[in-house]
């Protein structure tokens, strides 16, 4: 199981948490990875000015675009991005 942890607080999310999530469940479905990962949000992770925050596997990746997803997600998948 990956574990995806997507900053839900209002700057992440303002900042493009929201559409992050989107390509997260795009990747995913896209991928066959549904059952394969354990996706959460969370609240403010403290790290505000330096989002949007997504965590895998207990890693944190700011900055994340959405075009930036499915290349986090191949790598934690251990697939070619
Ligand atoms: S809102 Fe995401 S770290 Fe604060």
């Amino acid at each position: 199981m990956v574990k995806v942890t997507i900053c839900m607080g209002s700057s992440c999310f303002s900042r493009g948490n929201s559409k992050n999530l989107e390509a997260v469940r795009a990747w995913l479905a896209a991928h066959d990875r549904e059952d394969a990962v354990v996706l959460r949000g969370c609240r403010c992770g403290g790290l505000c000015g330096e989002g949007p925050n997504i965590w895998i596997d207990e890693v944190c990746h700011s900055g994340v675009t959405p075009e930036a997803v499915p290349g986090l997600l191949a790598k934690a998948f251990g697939e070619e991005a």
